[in-house]
Formats: C-alpha cells, sequence, structure tokens
C-alpha cells in the first residue's frame, strides 16, 4: 500500500502585547479566559515554525532555536499536535523546527509566537483549512496570548460566556497601519529573572488566593471599552494613562497573590516612575507603560517622543537595552522560492524563501 506522502508548512508570527492582560482562566481545561484582552501584534520580531507530518517518524520531534526541546517545552506542542491530528482524521508523527529572530534568552515572550506559528503550521501540513478565528480557538491550547498573535494590528481576544467556548476567540479590531505614529519602545533591563511558574500555573494561584482578583475582573471591561475608544480616535491622552492603570491593576493581583508573584526587578521599578516623571515633566501623558508576567518593559509613545524617551531611560540604572517596533502583521505563510533565475531584462533574482500576508488572519 501507498504511504501517505509527507506533508509540510512553515508559517511566521510574531509576538504580541498586551494593553488589557489575560489572567486567569473561567475554565482551566479548554483555557477560557475571565476577561476579554487587547493586545498589539509587534513588527520585526517572529516565530518561524515549519510542521512536517512524516510516516517514517515513530514520535514526534520537536527542535526549538537548534536544540532538542527539553520534556516541558516539548509536552504542550504534542498535545496541539494530538488535537490537530484527531480533527484532520490523521495518524502520523511529525517533525516541528521552530526558531526565534530573537534572543530566546532577551526575556521576550516567545510563546505567544510560538504557539500560533504552530497552530498556523501544523493544520496547513495537515491538510486542514481553517479560518482565522478556528485558528485563534486552536492556538489558545497552546498559550492563550498566542490565540491574539494570529492576527496583526490591534487585536481582541473576546473571553465569551458559553461553557463550550464557542463564543471565546481573538478577532482583529484595527489594521497594523492604523496608526502609524504609535510605537512601542521595549527595553530590555538586566538580570531579568527566568520564570519560575508557568503563567498559566501562576495566574490559576491569582484566581484561588488574591483578595483584589474579582475587583480587577470587574475593572476590566472599563479599561477594555476606554483602550479600544482611545486606539479608534488615536487619542494617547486617552489610551496612555489607561494602559498605565490596566497595568497596575494586572501588578496588583500579582502582588496580592499568596505567596507574591514579583516578576519586577529594582531596573523596571525605576523605568515605571521615569515613565511617571516623563509625563509629570511634559506636563500630558507622552508615554505609558506596560509590562507582561516579566521584567521587561514596554513604553508606547509617539513616534516623535520616542528618540527623547530612550535617550532618558538608556541612563536608568539596570537597562541592558532598547528596541523600538510597531505594530506588525499576523501569522503568515512562509514561501519558499526557487533557485536563482534570470528575468527578462538581465536582472537576477536569489532563491530564498519570505513571507506572504495569510489571507485567511486578514
Ligand atoms: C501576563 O498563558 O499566554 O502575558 O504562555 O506563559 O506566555 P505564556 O502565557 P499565557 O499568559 C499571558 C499572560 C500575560 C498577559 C497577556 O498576554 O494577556
Amino acid at each position: 500500500m501507498a504511504r501517505p506522502p509527507v506533508r509540510a508548512a512553515t508559517f511566521d508570527a510574531a509576538p504580541n502585547i498586551a494593553l488589557v492582560k489575560y489572567w486567569g482562566m473561567r475554565d482551566p481545561a479548554l483555557g477560557l479566559p475571565y476577561n476579554s484582552s487587547l493586545s498589539v501584534t509587534l513588527d520585526r520580531l517572529r516565530s518561524r515554525t515549519t510542521v512536517r507530518f512524516d510516516p517514517t517518524l515513530d514520535a514526534d520531534t520537536v527542535e526549538l532555536n537548534g536544540a532538542a526541546a527539553a520534556d516541558e517545552q516539548r509536552r504542550p506542542v504534542v498535545e496541539l499536535l494530538d488535537r490537530i491530528r484527531s480533527a484532520a482524521g490523521r495518524s502520523e508523527a511529525a517533525s516541528v523546527v521552530s526558531d526565534n529572530n530573537f534572543p530566546t534568552a532577551s526575556g521576550l515572550a516567545s510563546s505567544a509566537s510560538g504557539f500560533a506559528a504552530l497552530a498556523a503550521a501544523a493544520t496547513a501540513a495537515a491538510g486542514l483549512r481553517l479560518s482565522g478565528r478556528a485558528l485563534s480557538q486552536l492556538a489558545r491550547f497552546g498559550s492563550g496570548s498566542a490565540s491574539r498573535s494570529i492576527f496583526g494590528g490591534f487585536v481582541e481576544w473576546r473571553a465569551g460566556r458559553r461553557a463550550d467556548g464557542a463564543d471565546c476567540y481573538a478577532r482583529p479590531l484595527l489594521p497594523p497601519d492604523h496608526w502609524p505614529e504609535l510605537v512601542d519602545l521595549v527595553v530590555l533591563v538586566e538580570d531579568a529573572p527566568v520564570k519560575a511558574v508557568r503563567s498559566a500555573d501562576a495566574m490559576q494561584a491569582t484566581v484561588r488566593t488574591s483578595p483584589d482578583f474579582a475587583r480587577r475582573v470587574a475593572e476590566v471591561p472599563r479599561h477594555l471599552a476606554g483602550i479600544r475608544r482611545a486606539l479608534t480616535d488615536r487619542d494617547p491622552a486617552r489610551l496612555f494613562p489607561l494602559v498605565m492603570e490596566e497595568c497596575d491593576s494586572f501588578r496588583r493581583v500579582c502582588e496580592t497573590t499568596v505567596p507574591p508573584l514579583d516578576y519586577l526587578t529594582s531596573g523596571t521599578r525605576a523605568l515605571l516612575a521615569t515613565v511617571r516623571e516623563i509625563n509629570r515633566t511634559a506636563g500630558r501623558p507622552i508615554a505609558g507603560y506596560t509590562h507582561d508576567a516579566g521584567a521587561h518593559l514596554h513604553i508606547f509613545t509617539l513616534r516623535r517622543h520616542a528618540a527623547a524617551i530612550r535617550r532618558r531611560v538608556a541612563s536608568v540604572p539596570g537597562v541592558r537595552a532598547t528596541l523600538l517596533v510597531g505594530p506588525g502583521p499576523g501569522v503568515r505563510p512562509v514561501v519558499a522560492r526557487g533557485p536563482r533565475v534570470t528575468r527578462p531584462g538581465g536582472r537576477s533574482a536569489r532563491g530564498g524563501s519570505r513571507s506572504r500576508a495569510d489571507p485567511r488572519a486578514r
């Protein structure tokens, strides 16, 4: 009997930074969050993942940044592949090869981009054609925030209300070029601790033990509506204070978790104070900070203020490096180019690969 053919696909996806945070699951088995969240998918940074279903393999192999994945990294990848195999009615093992164009050791979250690229590549290789919405529901099982990296620009992940999760999915709110002036100055701090507890476990500790969690869930809809409106209206004076208020609310429930979740270094705390001082000096909000479950800080500002703010934060003790990014595209296939060809007129083009916008992710 003829063997089923090897089928492979490669996709790129970018990390996202949440302006309204996801923190706490109403159903951990299905990965359903308590509240909706809103993020910006970033440009310049990407995970590139190739999935190859191969009937000659005995078991799934997972390679991350050139090395075999450790057991705890491999497990959620295999679980996602199992889901996809059962949806596609396939049984072959797969090889997964993934790398980031940013150093994983930099502490920038790579699970959102990694699982978004994995969900897209594995479904394509398995022959499934999923909508962006269905892809976001699948990526959620790898990492909650991965559901938002399916789409580019400004993205909302709706918590939904249904017990089966059918109304829980990410959707694009505003395209990447909606507000070209808005930039994210990513500030990498020194000695950022490696996460001791996975976010999925840490957030459930918050749900169980933080006396402030219920209040946070009650105030998120106001943050969400305000930030959505400020983005739509391109209104920095409303956006930056709300982004900081939302981040402070997230940090408060982490700090009041038992035992406390403290993700920041003294450098990050100095940076929070610096951003508040920058706004005080300017006499109006010209920047807004936010951070995830980690020590690096994202400072949103307008392009015209970025150079001065960058100089200012570079002198804060504990700052290692800064990176200026903007909103970027969603998940997209990487198409292999052929060997060097000579075009009419004598110009030649080199082989290689490039990614193009995925029509499903629009
Ligand atoms: C604080 O479960 O998506 O970044 O898989 O560990 O990256 P990891 O986390 P995930 O939780 C993300 C929590 C957050 C807020 C957010 O991105 O909404």
